[in-house]
């Protein structure tokens, strides 16, 4: 990909240098609950901090902008001497080589999501050039993303990179190769899973989406979570799509089980995918060669995470090339201390999805 990266530059000594970095993180009691992409933030700011680049951060963190970027800035001084303002409060020229400052939160201005052409320009009339680290957020045509490298000389950063080449690999996988798909919304995914269809010899699909796979062939799902759309019969009757023979339900009464897929009952919900497909599948992991995750393949949010450990640890010993990705994927990942298990473990959730579907994303065709 045609972009400049900031660590082939050898001139950033006193520069202002304003750094989009995806920290979009869980926080819990005022606390960063999963530091994952704040780690993986780390080796740029530091590179620029070694250059004696003067650094100016900005993220943004949760969805609706009522989230404050602090205990962020809090967990990242553990790492490195960061001071956090509001944009008001900055006064550039104090900076100091070395210097870096968070800005809060850039959702607060609702300009940041409208990608208003005025506040990309107050964002770039700050500093002297640009880096893009935010790869979480190139999905995105907010002002952070697509405004800024059009108003001042931009870069992509050392993450960015990474994560690129990383996933630009597992497109044109070493055979045989498994795909593994979590989350909700099959409307959504469908593209996705077309085209891993054609590029990879097996598809596993884990989530709300086997829910809806199994609604679509007929199967009693009762009062589990499907979306509205159909599913096109070339894709129920695909046989590179491994099949699910047990899940686990929780009934009304609250209390939950193991059930075979033709014992579901009308009032049951789907939560998880059973342990018996758990087995079957992680027992053909040592076949592949390359192998993707994205998504949690439970009802992640109300703790049924059985089947997404299941697959997190097998896949943590499969000796095949291991690229996993999503928010919740990684917290969990992170929470069994397996976050340096596998080959790759993108900071991406929806962009790590939109890069392998389309090959680039908004936030990456800018800086070209
Ligand atoms: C993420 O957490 O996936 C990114 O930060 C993007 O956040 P968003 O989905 O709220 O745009």
């Amino acid at each position: 990909m045609n972009i400049e990266w900031i660590d082939e530059q050898n001139d950033l000594a006193g520069k202002v240098v304003l750094v989009r970095a995806g920290l979009n993180t869980p926080i819990e009691n005022g606390m960063v609950r999963n530091d994952f992409r704040i780690q993986r933030a780390l080796p740029t700011l530091r590179f620029l901090r070694d250059q004696g680049a003067r650094i100016i951060i900005i993220s943004h963190i949760g969805r609706d902008g009522t989230e404050t970027l602090q205990p962020v800035a809090d967990a990242l001084h553990e790492h490195l001497p960061v001071a956090f303002q509001t944009r008001e409060e900055l006064v550039v020229s104090t900076l100091q080589n070395g210097d870096i400052v968070l800005l809060e939160n850039l959702r607060q201005d609702n300009r940041e999501i409208e990608n208003d052409e005025t506040f990309a320009q107050e964002l770039a009339a700050l500093a002297d050039i640009f880096v893009q680290d935010a790869f979480s957020v190139c999905h995105r045509k907010h002002a952070s993303i697509v405004g800024i490298p059009q108003y001042i000389k931009s870069y992509g950063g050392l993450l960015l990179r990474e994560e690129i080449e990383k996933l630009a690999q597992v497109l044109d996988p070493e055979h045989p190769a498994l795909f593994i798909l979590g989350g909700a919304k099959f409307e959504t995914k469908e593209p996705l899973i077309r085209k891993f269809i054609e590029v990879y010899d097996t598809l596993f699909i884990g989530g709300a989406l086997q829910n809806e796979l199994l609604a679509a062939r007929g199967i009693e799902v009762g009062a589990s979570v499907i979306g509205d759309g159909e599913i096109a019969k070339d894709i129920l009757e695909n046989e590179k799509i491994a099949s699910v023979h047990d899940v686990v339900v929780a009934h009304v009464d609250g209390s939950s089980e193991t059930l075979a897929i033709n014992e579901i009952g009308s009032e049951d919900t789907i939560v998880d995918i059973g342990d018996g497909t758990m087995q079957d599948l992680v027992a053909t992991f040592n076949r592949y060669k390359t192998i993707i995750w994205n998504g949690p393949l439970g009802w992640y949010e109300k703790g049924y995470t059985s089947a997404t450990k299941t697959c997190a640890h097998a896949l943590a010993l499969s000796s095949a090339t291991t690229v996993v990705g999503g928010g919740d994927t990684i917290a969990l990942i992170q929470k069994e201390k397996l976050e340096n298990e596998f080959d790759f473990v993108s900071t991406g959730g929806g962009a790590m999805l939109e890069f392998l579907l389309k090959g680039t994303l908004p936030g990456l065709e800018v800086l070209k």
